[in-house]
């Protein structure tokens, strides 16, 4: 079964950008569970070494950073320039033990019905060259991080206790996460839902890489890259406001002048509104401030004419229209 395994050597240099000398195994085929490639994905060589260290050397990498920074995606991009079946799961306050080690359910067997055991996610995975993420690592519920400190143990043979079995992982399964937060759970009030981790199992991670906000540059490429229809000169200028006004709210928010931070995501998500809304004014509105609480749409107005050298017009208070 030598398909199985990954045998297709692959320059870490050529592909992701990276200035390394690492070559690491990937697979030739493109199979099911393989994300599909971004093209325009731009690697942060940190993350990127990072990952690729769990993927070659089946280490185990905690991503940790602020809200959509790119930790998920980085991953994802990864395995899909290896080839790598990949598969996410968001370990929301909802998912319970049973939904990843699996359950009894009534099935229909020749017009019958019978009761039989459905197997979780986890098993699946175990068995075959998957990489599994474990995303918002830092919601999940005790009795579901329980399941998973089993993965995490050295030899990371799986007992399904149901069923009296003991599963081997195959040789190329992967695990990952990705949090907000480590260790101190919701410090800043950003992250509701969110647990503090247990040291034990914080311990049991290889690498814990950190994916916080990246220099305007970079950001205003990774923008960019995402709409190509601001590539010209004035839609540069226009990213480079907008991240602008992102990097006010990120210090007003460590100031204690604002309670939401912009994320590189909902700089993608302006950027992209502005050219449907044809209004970079109305797509921040829309995008960003309506998120935010009605005390700081000052502030917010302050910071969007401080970047973009005009008024944001508040829309008049229902109010005082009636
Ligand atoms: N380096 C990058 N190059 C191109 N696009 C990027 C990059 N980083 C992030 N993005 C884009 O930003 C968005 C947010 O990324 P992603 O969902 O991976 O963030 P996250 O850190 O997992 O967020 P959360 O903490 O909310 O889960 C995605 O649309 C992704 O494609
Ligand atoms: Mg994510």
């Amino acid at each position: 079964m030598d398909t199985d395994l990954p045998g297709e050597r692959i320059s870490v240099r050529d592909t992701f950008g990276i200035d390394s000398p690492l070559v690491v195994n990937g697979f030739r085929e493109r199979t099911e569970h393989v994300p599909d490639v971004d093209e325009s994905y731009r690697f942060n060589p940190d993350v990127t070494l990072a990952v690729l260290a769990g993927f070659a050397h089946n280490r185990r990498i905690l991503v940790q950073g602020l809200h959509g920074t790119g930790k998920s995606s980085h991953i994802e991009q990864v395995a899909a320039r290896l080839n790598w079946p990949c598969v996410r799961v968001n370990l929301d306050g909802h998912l319970s033990r049973l939904d990843l080690v699996g359950k009894d359910a009534v099935v229909l067997r020749e017009g019958k019905q019978v009761t039989e055991f459905c197997e979780g996610i986890v098993p699946w995975a175990l068995r075959g060259p998957v990489a599994l993420v474990l995303d918002e690592y830092d919601a999940g519920r005790p009795d579901v991080m329980f399941v998973i400190q089993r993965l995490l143990e050295r030899d990371g043979r799986f007992t399904l206790l149901d069923r009296n079995l003991v599963l081997r992982p195959h040789p190329a399964f992967r695990l990952f996460a990705t949090a907000n937060t480590v260790g101190l759970g919701n410090l800043n009030g950003l992250y509701h839902g969110t647990q503090r981790l247990n040291q034990a199992q914080l311990d049991r991670w290889d690498v814990v890489a950190s994916l916080n906000y990246l220099p305007p540059e970079e950001e205003i490429a990774i923008v960019l890259a995402r709409v190509p229809a601001l590539a010209d000169d004035a839609g540069r200028a226009l990213v480079a406001a907008m991240v602008a006004v992102a990097g006010l709210t990120r210090a007003g928010f460590r100031a204690g002048d604002l309670s939401t931070v912009m994320s590189p995501r909902t700089v993608i998500t302006w950027a992209e509104n502005s050219g449907i809304f044809g209004d970079p004014a109305l797509a921040f509105r829309l995008s960003f401030a309506n998120k935010c609480d009605e005390a700081e749409h000052p502030v917010l107005a302050e910071y969007f004419q401080r970047c973009f050298d005009r008024e944001l017009e508040q829309p008049v208070p229902l109010a005082a229209t009636a």
